[in-house]
């Protein structure tokens, strides 16, 4: 049995992008499961953006990470030790682990993953959170029709890559933004994209014209700033535009200042946010229909998996720098 818990806990809170200084490791006895709890051994945690928010000093929609306390995160544990007749030592659960190697975790928050339909690191990737921003943001935010053209930002990215093929796949005409020449080859050569527009090189604007003549239908956003404001000038009339997130925003020192608004008067056109977890009663149908590309071979999420709990906080730092090939992943222990 595994006797100590090795912790990463928030040691202050960042000004811009958060870094390895912003964390420190400690080592604790593990905490014996009450009644209704869990021991897990961490396998996969999730590495994601809004981590960054969540360790600000007011994020908004969560409370905050407390000083000194393990950073959150969910992930996919094993379990050891079960206080709760529902898990069987061996389960694989999607819990709620924080950055730490063996966390104890409420029974009531955590779900056995069926493992007849993926891998543990099929649960963490094209069947997780990512993969399920991707299909509701797309499908029912964006509102994306067959024959219509999809802008996704951040396109080689976790949530992007899923839009990008959810929307090929449901006969749109997909242009994914995305930096530097090997990600924009991957989201052409690989995963079919009908455009991509490398934003790092040459003119943002001119590359909207040039891939999109006729405007876009959907815009998915996943960056905010110039590509936002861009892709509002370049709605077709009744555009939709799916705001998951504002990445290039999120650590900025001065915000951008969205000019073409207005633009959706005349449009018709409507900007709508939103949050996976509201659509938590709908989970099972997305993931019936992304379990059924995956078997087609229709749909593939490229993961970005590092190796061991203390490499956490530069895989935070790498999503704000691009340094991330897909979804990102920190794998804490063997399948
Ligand atoms: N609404 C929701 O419920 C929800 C849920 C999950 C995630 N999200 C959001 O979805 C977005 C993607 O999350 P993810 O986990 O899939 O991360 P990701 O896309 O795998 O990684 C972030 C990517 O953003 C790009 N990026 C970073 N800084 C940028 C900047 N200043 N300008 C332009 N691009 C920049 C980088 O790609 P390049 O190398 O291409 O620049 C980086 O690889 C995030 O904004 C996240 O907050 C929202």
């Amino acid at each position: 049995m595994q006797n100590s818990n090795q912790r990463l806990l928030l040691k202050a809170r960042p000004e811009g992008i958060a870094g390895p200084e912003h964390f420190e490791e400690d080592v604790q006895p593990v905490r014996m499961p009450g009644p209704g709890e869990l021991l897990l051994e961490s396998v996969y945690i999730s590495i994601d953006p809004a981590m960054r928010v969540w360790v600000s000093e007011n994020p908004g929609y969560v409370p905050p990470v407390e000083i000194g306390t393990p950073m959150r995160a969910g992930g996919i544990g094993r379990v050891l030790v079960s206080e709760d007749p529902a898990f069987q030592v061996g389960d694989f659960v999607n819990a709620r682990l924080g950055w730490q190697t063996h966390p104890t975790v409420r029974a009531s928050d955590s779900q056995k993953l069926d493992l007849s339909v993926g891998s543990p690191q099929d649960w963490i990737g094209p069947l997780g959170t990512t993969a399920l921003t991707a299909y509701f943001g797309l499908f029912d935010v964006g509102a994306a029709k067959p024959g219509e053209t999809v802008l996704v930002s951040a396109a080689a990215g976790g949530v992007g890559q899923m839009a990008a093929q959810m929307a090929k796949i449901h006969g749109c005409r997909v242009v994914g933004i995305a930096g530097g020449p090997e990600k924009c080859a991957y989201l052409k050569d690989t995963l079919g994209l009908d455009a991509v527009i490398d934003y790092k090189a040459g003119d943002l604007e001119d590359a909207y014209k040039a891939t999109m003549p006729d405007g876009c239908d959907v815009f998915f956003d996943n960056v905010g700033g110039e590509q936002l404001d861009l892709a509002l000038a370049s709605l077709r009339e009744n555009g939709r535009v799916a705001i998951c997130g504002r990445i290039s925003q999120t650590a900025a020192g001065e915000l951008y200042g969205v000019k073409n608004l207005g633009l959706l008067i005349g449009k018709r056109a409507r900007i709508q946010g939103f949050i996976v977890f509201d659509f938590n009663a709908r989970y099972p149908e997305a993931r019936a229909w992304i379990a059924e590309q995956l078997k087609t071979g229709s749909l593939q999420q490229r993961l970005h998996i590092l190796d061991g709990l203390t490499k956490a906080p530069e895989g935070l730092q790498m999503l704000f720098e691009g340094g991330n090939q897909g979804k990102l992943v920190v794998q804490v222990a063997e399948e």
